[in-house]
């Protein structure tokens, strides 16, 4: 995914570009390129197919210099990976990076060839370059153009944008794509990701939607979409922001919980505007493959398994398209039956799963319309052998139980079955309000994070159990299974799930009043069928813990335990009601002295059969 960095100072900025692109790359990319005005006010470009070692390779070989620049890793939408689409795009004296997608572009390319623009690259962006140039001619003035060029965008962008006209400005500007100011002393960034600037300063301004900000030297002035001078919070981070530290938290698998509100915002920026979702922004070639597939294969392992098969809910009831769900150890070893335009989805935190691997490549020749991954690390095996990558962007997860991997794979699991129902009638009404959900998806995180303590203390008596059952309908019940992965993974206790309508044909002869029973019940059409089946339980004895909202009608009473979510909608249900399970897994683990992070007889990354 695209990275943006940018640098105003009394210094060259160049190793201040560089250092910042090396700090994006865990977001994987295929280009890279620079841009400088150098000190004769002359504008001055390196870019490179290929990694940052690679432009670094350029510049020690044709150097550039400059106290004023913009940087750019680009990861392709609009174009090959090639020199020419490349980020800076100039038009001009004007050089522009931009992250997201302009969703009008084509509009806008036919108004600038009238003018007079030629065209010589197949992205998205170069308009942005163009128009801002056009728009210079009639306001005389870098900051002013910008304004007016972004109101003429359709779709989700951040952008970093110089002029050689006037090498005092660095301008920088947002809409559905995250851009932070980094504050110096006499030298002032822009980055699309703090990490990109913690070498040089621990002040940020975390820009807000439509921000546009106009950043010299000695200061910065922020314009609000409706061009008011606003000011925002300058804040100081104090945190160990680096992936392998643990920063305050006692263990991996706690910080990595914490950092879901953000890993999941991170997963859907760019992808999505306030209304729609961006079917480029999937990758070069996806919205291609997206409008040919007719069926959807999906194989992954564990906990990326469950991921597989809550999508199928969402890809079967949005998009009307067959999907078939299965686990990588069974299917790379069985006869598939693969239909005419059926699209191969592998699903995977590290990439390297050998079953999932071996299912990619043995799925090569039975003849899919393409594959897709969705992963978590960039350059993994995953990433490289498939035809498209969906990246998730958790951010590095060190714990062996996978938490905000699983989360944000169900954000971009969703986006992609938003992206195929699209293309097969799914009402504008009924795209814009899971997209808006989405955007409603951080707040209700943390919200239910603040669910913490209770769950603590309220899961404090699993220590001395030997065995819970998790129980769910619907997308709750991949739910229910991940719930008691977690719980068995890090606890070591012997937990099993079922679809809550199985128990009267098996488990219920389990429960007796020695079996705790875990149950995820929102409020949706399958909370009356649900409720008949914990009532099953309470029959006989069973002690009751369910997570529900206060609409579901519940209370707590003797040997039934009440959890209240907020009320959420119900296409978020499943990724927020795993939190509180991760949160219980945890606590028990804790308390009953285990290695939580590394589990025994267990590996982050398994790369044997
Ligand atoms: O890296 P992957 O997502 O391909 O790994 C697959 C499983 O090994 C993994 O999800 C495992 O089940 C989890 N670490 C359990 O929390």
């Amino acid at each position: 995914m695209c990275g943006i960095v940018g640098a105003i100072a009394q210094r060259n900025v160049i190793e201040i570009l560089v250092e910042g692109l090396r700090r994006l790359e865990y977001r994987g990319y295929d280009s890279a390129g620079v841009a400088v005005v150098d000190n004769s006010a002359r504008l001055k470009v390196q870019k490179t197919p290929g990694k940052v070692a690679a432009l670094e390779g350029l510049l020690a070989t044709d150097p550039v210099y400059g106290k004023l620049g913009i940087a750019h890793t680009r990861w392709a939408t609009h174009g090959v990976p090639n020199e020419v689409n490349a980020h800076p795009h100039v038009s001009g004296e004007i050089a522009v990076v931009h992250n997201g997608i302009i969703e009008n572009h084509n509009e806008l390319r036919v108004f600038l060839q009238g003018e007079g623009y030629v065209f010589e690259s197949e992205t998205d962006t170069e308009v942005i370059g163009h128009l801002i140039h056009h728009l210079v001619q009639q306001t005389g003035n870098l900051v002013d153009a910008v304004a007016m060029a972004v109101s003429r965008f359709d779709g989700a962008y951040a952008l970093a944008v110089v002029s050689s006209d006037d090498p005092e400005v660095l301008v920088g500007v947002r809409h559905g794509s995250p851009l932070v100011l980094g504050v110096g002393i006499e030298e002032n960034f822009l980055a699309s990701d703090q990490m990109a600037l913690r070498q040089v300063t621990d002040r940020f301004v975390f820009l807000e939607e439509d921000d546009l900000v106009e950043i010299r030297r000695e200061g910065f002035v922020i314009r609000n979409g409706s061009g008011e001078i606003v000011q925002r919070t300058v804040t100081r981070l104090t945190d160990n922001s680096d992936a392998v530290g643990k920063g305050p938290y006692r263990h991996y698998m706690i910080k990595e919980i914490y950092e879901q509100p953000a890993a999941l915002q991170a997963t859907f920026q760019g992808r999505i505007t306030d209304k729609r979702v961006i079917p480029e922004a999937l990758g070069l070639g996806a919205a291609d493959l997206l409008q040919r597939a007719e069926h959807i294969h999906i194989v992954a392992c564990g906990t990326s398994y469950h991921a597989g098969m809550v999508a199928r809910y969402w890809i079967e009831a949005w998009a009307g398209i067959p999907c078939q769900v299965e686990v990588a150890s069974e299917y790379r070893y069985r006869k598939v039956v693969v239909p005419a335009n059926t699209l191969f989805v592998s699903i995977s935190q590290s990439g390297e799963t050998a079953d999932t691997l071996a299912a990619l490549r043995s799925g090569a020749g039975d003849g899919y319309l393409g594959s897709l991954t969705i992963c978590n690390v960039p350059n993994s095996s995953l990433v490289r052998e498939s035809d498209l990558a969906l990246m998730t962007a958790a951010g590095a997860e060190i714990g062996v139980a996978s938490t905000k991997a699983f989360t944000t794979q169900l954000v971009a699991l969703q986006i992609f079955a938003i992206a195929l129902a699209k293309y097969r009638g799914l009402p504008q009404a009924e795209e814009q309000e899971l997209v808006q959900a989405l955007h409603l998806l951080p707040d209700l995180c943390r919200q239910v994070l603040e669910l913490d303590p209770l769950i603590e203390a309220t899961f404090e008596s699993y220590v001395e159990k030997q065995h819970a059952l998790f129980l769910g309908r619907g997308e709750q019940f991949p739910i229910a299974l991940e719930g008691a992965l977690k719980l068995k993974e890090v606890s070591y206790i012997h937990a099993e799930a079922y679809p809550a309508g199985e128990l009267k044909h098996g488990p219920l002869a389990l429960v007796d009043d020695h079996m705790p029973v875990v149950a995820v019940a929102p409020t949706n059409e399958l909370l009356e069928k649900l409720k008949s089946n914990l009532h099953e339980v309470q029959a006989r004895g069973g002690k009751l813990y369910v997570f529900a909202d206060s609409k579901a009608g519940f209370k707590n009473e003797d040997g039934f335990t009440l959890i209240n979510l907020p009320h959420m909608p119900k296409s978020l249900e499943p990724i927020l009601y795993t939190i509180p399970l991760q949160l219980l897994a945890y606590h028990v683990a804790v308390m009953k002295g285990t290695d939580v992070d590394q589990p025994r007889n267990l590996a982050k990354s398994v790369t044997v059969e």
